[in-house]
């Protein structure tokens, strides 16, 4: 059967950067920053992003590119007909399953922005008591819109890598870029931003030797760069093998800190803008509001008193939230349906449907008990699985991979790449390095 595969190296890019920025980047960051250190944060994320995140990275997307398969069978095919093979296969089951269970979070979490997106648009037409019921939480509104978003994630994957994938996430993410430009430079202009600017960046070096903020700034990083439970690995498969893989994954992690950091831009001076208004932002232990409440109920807030234009920037940030969580949820649906259909020889619309089906029945469950399930799906998912699998995938890459095979593979699009940096680095750490620290982390934060 026929692969899909990226039709170039722009394509690539935009595919695997849309994945990588989402909501993590655009409402975990910024907050994360302001809260702990300013410019100090910033630059310890930026850090922890090339030296843990990025090598992670390049395990995934050399181990995809070269198995040209999914993450149960090529786990299995490098570890062979032993043991090694086996335990593989199951790591990569069990990253299928922990990416389901993100997307079955993710798409509530998704199914908000799109609410909020739908909100303004019928304040504008008059539709003024539909957009209170848009923007009150109750199961059937999240039933609903948890749906909606599901159906846009279920057809972008339904026709392909590259008449979907692809062809969205070259459309989408230049959008998204000119959206967070306009809303930046609008929000600058609000009395009171400037103030946010100056607690955003201002380093406070004195919080960054804290092992807690080290080890959140990690977490984060692997989030953000969507590690662990295969999605860079199918990408990685998909993609031709002319491309420099090395030189590919700097501009991916680029992409995604860069954006990150010019959310920060965009939130934090919003959240200062939003102070001068005599809104309330914090809360009452004086820790600045962040999460749900930020976006939902800050923001908002800020919006309704910009006066007439306040709703067309409403419109466009939730448009800006919609896109970025869209180009993501896509590549988690992508894991379990590149299985089904390299393993089951499963038609790809048939399998997505079936997937996306399925996934959408366990939002439907975290909806109904959302105080015992949300949290807790989140904590597992993230906090344990992801570095968890992440250590798998560097063993993997590091121990299990052949030396040769994998200078092999990185010499396609590289043909100097034994006398790069890059091969004198890396591979030890991915050997050694990133598993250790990943496991040191994860130690310390389940103590
Ligand atoms: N990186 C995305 C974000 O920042 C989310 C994401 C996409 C993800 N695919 C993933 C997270 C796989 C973990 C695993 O929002």
């Amino acid at each position: 059967m026929q692969r899909g595969e990226f039709s170039s190296r722009f394509a690539f890019i935009m595919a695997a950067s849309g994945s990588a920025v989402g909501l993590g980047n655009i409402w975990g960051f910024p907050t994360n920053a302001a809260e702990n250190g300013g410019g100090a944060f910033l630059l310890l994320y930026f850090i922890l992003a090339f030296v843990l995140a990025y090598p992670a990275l390049m395990a995934e997307l050399v181990i995809g590119r070269n198995t040209r398969a999914n993450m149960v069978t090529a786990l299995g095919k490098l570890g062979g007909d032993t043991g090694v093979g086996k335990l593989g296969s199951g790591a990569g089951l069990f990253a299928l399953v922990v990416a389901s269970l993100i997307l079955s979070f993710y798409g509530i979490v998704a199914g908000w922005m799109t609410a909020y997106l739908v909100a303004p648009a019928a304040e504008i037409t008059g539709a003024d008591s539909a957009a209170s019921w848009l923007t009150t939480q109750t199961v059937t509104r999240d039933l609903i819109f948890t749906a909606v978003f599901m159906l846009l994630t279920i057809m972008v994957i339904a026709a392909g890598v590259a008449n979907g994938i692809e062809k969205w996430s070259r459309r989408l993410m230049p959008s998204l870029l000119i959206l967070m430009l306009v809303l930046v430079i609008y929000v600058m202009f609000q009395p009171g931003a400037l103030e946010g600017l100056k607690v955003y960046l201002m380093p406070d070096f004195s919080r960054i030797s804290d092992p807690d903020l080290i080890i959140s700034a990690m977490g984060q990083a692997f989030f953000s760069l969507s590690l662990g439970v295969g999605t860079m690995l199918i990408y990685g498969s998909y993609m031709s093998e002319k491309e420099n893989l090395p030189s590919i994954g700097v501009l991916v992690t680029l992409v995604d800190t860069g954006i990150a950091f010019f959310a920060g831009l965009l939130v934090i001076p919003a959240i200062f803008a939003a102070q001068h208004l005599g809104l309330q932002v914090m809360d009452a232990s004086g820790a600045m509001i962040a999460g749900p409440d930020l976006i939902f109920q800050v923001l908002p807030a800020l919006f309704d008193n910009m006066g007439s234009w306040g709703v067309y920037v409403a419109l466009a940030f939730f448009l800006l939230m919609t896109i970025a969580a869209l180009t993501s949820s896509i590549s988690m649906l992508e894991v379990p349906v590149a299985y089904l259909v390299e393993t089951f020889n499963l038609e790809r619309h048939r399998a997505t449907y079936f997937m996306g089906g399925l996934i959408y029945l366990v939002s439907v469950v975290i909806i109904f008990n959302f105080g015992t399930l949300f949290g807790a799906v989140v904590s597992f998912t993230t906090e344990y699985s992801q570095p968890l699998l992440g250590i798998v995938t560097c063993v993997f890459a590091g121990w299990v991979m052949k030396r040769n095979a994998l200078l092999q593979e990185i010499k396609n699009g590289m043909p100097d790449a034994e006398n790069s940096l890059f091969w004198k680095i890396w591979p030890h750490y991915v050997r050694f390095v990133c598993p250790l620290l990943i496991l040191l982390a994860f130690v310390q934060s389940i103590r």
